[in-house]
């Protein structure tokens, strides 16, 4: 189900939140905003010429900690480059915020080099964390790599979905409540509401 419960006030630089909903599962993709230089004639990231993106601090004050129940897992992408060191983590910063722990990662291997300005970039991370009494998975057929062609700019493959629905099922059972932040389709699975701006 399409769910609008958070909702962005430019003016006074605030999330509003409307749902008394709790959820076991966040799945998120949030709109980054990468530092890059200008050339020229102004330039515009990839993400930024698709949809609108926000920057660490707006990402950082949704209130992903009132939608949460007390024991509840987090799945978050992040950009190998904004993945690690003090200036360029994006990670530790938004999971503070949300009151979640670190705990493990998937790579999602795209089988070809994509864009980079150090290196080119082959693979994303989806960070894995977690608050409250949890279990540890024991998901012992799943490899923290997983291999998937590239599909679309910023699109991530369904293989995902459901392997959080795997870890999901184990640690809560058949009834859990999941929901997908910044989702662009919703295909409908009785487990999962979906929350963004561009969805159909
Ligand atoms: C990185 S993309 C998500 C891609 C998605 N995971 C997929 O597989 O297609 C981020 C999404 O967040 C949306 N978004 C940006 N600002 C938003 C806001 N204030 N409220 C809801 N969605 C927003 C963007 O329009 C975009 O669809």
């Amino acid at each position: 189900m399409i769910v609008k419960i958070f909702k962005y006030d430019k003016k006074n630089k605030e999330w509003t939140i409307n749902t008394k909903k709790k959820y076991d599962i966040i799945y998120c993709d949030t709109p980054n905003t990468f530092k890059m230089k200008k050339t020229g004639a102004g330039f515009k990231s990839g993400a930024e010429s698709k949809y609108p993106v926000m920057d660490l601090d707006q990402i950082c004050a949704l209130p992903v900690d009132k939608i949460a129940k007390p024991n509840a897992l987090l799945f978050l992408w992040v950009q190998t480059p904004i993945s690690g060191g003090t200036s360029n983590n994006i990670g530790d910063p938004i999971l503070d915020s949300w009151k979640f722990h670190f705990r493990s990662k998937l790579y999602w291997d795209k089988m070809s080099i994509g864009m980079g300005s150090d290196f080119r970039n082959q693979v994303e991370e989806l960070w894995y964390a977690r608050r409250g009494t949890i279990k540890a998975l024991h998901m012992t057929r799943q490899s923290n790599v997983v291999r998937h062609k590239r599909v679309g700019h910023s699109v991530k493959p369904d293989v995902f979905r459901k392997i959080i629905e795997d870890c999901a099922i184990k640690q809560f059972g058949k009834n859990v409540k999941m929901i997908e932040l910044f989702a662009r389709k919703a295909p409908f699975r009785r487990k999962w509401d979906y929350f963004g701006n561009q969805l159909h």
